[in-house]
C-alpha cells in the first residue's frame, strides 16, 4: 500500500504554499457514527483508523510539519473498561499496519500524554514506532494517549518547582518560552489549527496552553466520514482567515 492518495489537490482554491505547520484535531464521533448504522461502538473506532491514514497521507502531500491526534484523553478512562481496552489495542493495530509506508514517507512518530500510565501492550508497539522512526525527518505524527492538558500543565509546574527548589532555575527565569518547554510538545510548534468533527464545539481538555492563537474548525462530519476533501476543506477555510495575533 502507498501514502498516495491519488486525489488531487484543487490547486484553484488550496494554496500549498500556505499550509498550518502543525493541525491538532480532535477526532470524535466514532461512537455516533456506529449508532447510526445499529453497530457497536468499537466498530466506530475502528472505521476511524482509516480516516487516520487518510488524514496522515494528505498532510504528508501538503508537507505540514506535524499533526497531533487526539487518541484517548485522561477523561476517557470514565469509559467502560471493555470499550477503554478496545481503543487501547488501536495504536498496535494501526501501526503495525502502516509503520512500513509511515518510514517509507519518512514520517516521525511520537506521543504525548501520560505514558507511564498506558497498558503495557499499548507503551510496547507506541514505543517500537517511535523508536522505528525516531531519524526521521518529514511529517510527525503526534498520538495523544492518555493525555489531559490540565493535568499536563499542572506536571509542568511541579517541575518548575523542583528545579527552583533545587537551585537549577531561578524564579525570574519562568516565562511564557520556558513554560512551553516544560510541556509534552515542547519540540513542535504550537499549532495553528485545529479541528474538531462531529459537531461538538469544545476543547475537551486538549492543547490548552498551545492553542492560544490557533484558528478553529468545527464541522458536523464525524470522524469516520472524514476524508482528503474535509481535510482539504479545512485547510481552505484556515487560509481564508485573517490571523491577527492582536495587531491589526
Ligand atoms: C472519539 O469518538 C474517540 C474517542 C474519544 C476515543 P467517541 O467515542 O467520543 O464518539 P462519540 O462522541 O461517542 O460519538
Ligand atoms: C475528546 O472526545 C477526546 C478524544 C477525541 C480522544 P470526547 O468524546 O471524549 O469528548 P467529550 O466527552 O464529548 O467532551
Ligand atoms: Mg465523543
Amino acid at each position: 500500500m502507498n501514502f498516495k492518495t491519488n486525489k488531487k489537490l484543487d490547486m484553484d482554491r488550496l494554496d500549498p504554499t500556505n499550509v498550518p505547520k502543525h493541525v491538532a484535531i480532535i477526532m470524535d464521533g466514532n461512537g455516533r457514527w456506529a449508532k447510526k448504522r445499529g453497530l457497536p461502538r468499537f466498530a466506530g473506532h475502528k472505521e476511524g483508523m482509516k480516516t487516520i491514514k487518510k488524514v496522515v497521507e494528505r498532510a504528508v502531500e501538503l508537507n505540514l510539519e506535524a499533526i497531533t491526534l487526539y487518541a484517548f484523553s485522561t477523561e476517557n478512562w470514565k469509559r467502560p473498561p471493555k470499550e477503554v481496552e478496545f481503543i487501547m489495542k488501536l495504536p498496535s493495530q494501526f501501526l503495525d499496519t502502516y509503520l512500513p509506508e509511515l518510514i517509507e514517507n519518512n514520517v516521525r512518530v511520537t506521543t504525548i500524554g501520560h505514558y507511564d500510565g498506558l497498558p503495557e501492550f499499548t507503551k510496547k508497539a507506541v514505543q517500537y514506532s517511535v523508536e522505528r522512526t525516531k531519524n526521521n525527518t518529514g511529517l510527525v505524527l503526534n498520538f495523544a494517549l492518555n493525555y489531559g492538558s490540565r493535568s499536563e500543565i499542572v506536571d509542568a509546574v511541579k517541575q518548575i518547582c523542583e528545579n527552583v527548589k533545587q537551585d537549577h532555575l531561578n524564579s525570574d527565569e519562568i516565562n511564557e518560552e520556558l513554560i512551553s518547554n516544560y510541556l509534552y510538545t515542547n519540540q513542535l510548534p504550537d499549532p495553528d489549527l485545529v479541528i474538531r468533527t462531529s459537531g461538538e464545539q469544545r476543547l475537551s481538555n486538549y492543547l490548552l496552553w498551545q492553542v492560544a492563537y490557533a484558528e478553529f474548525y468545527f464541522t458536523d462530519k464525524l470522524w469516520p466520514e472524514f476524508n482528503h476533501d474535509a481535510f482539504d476543506e479545512a485547510i481552505i477555510e484556515f487560509q481564508n482567515r485573517k490571523r491577527r495575533f492582536g495587531g491589526l
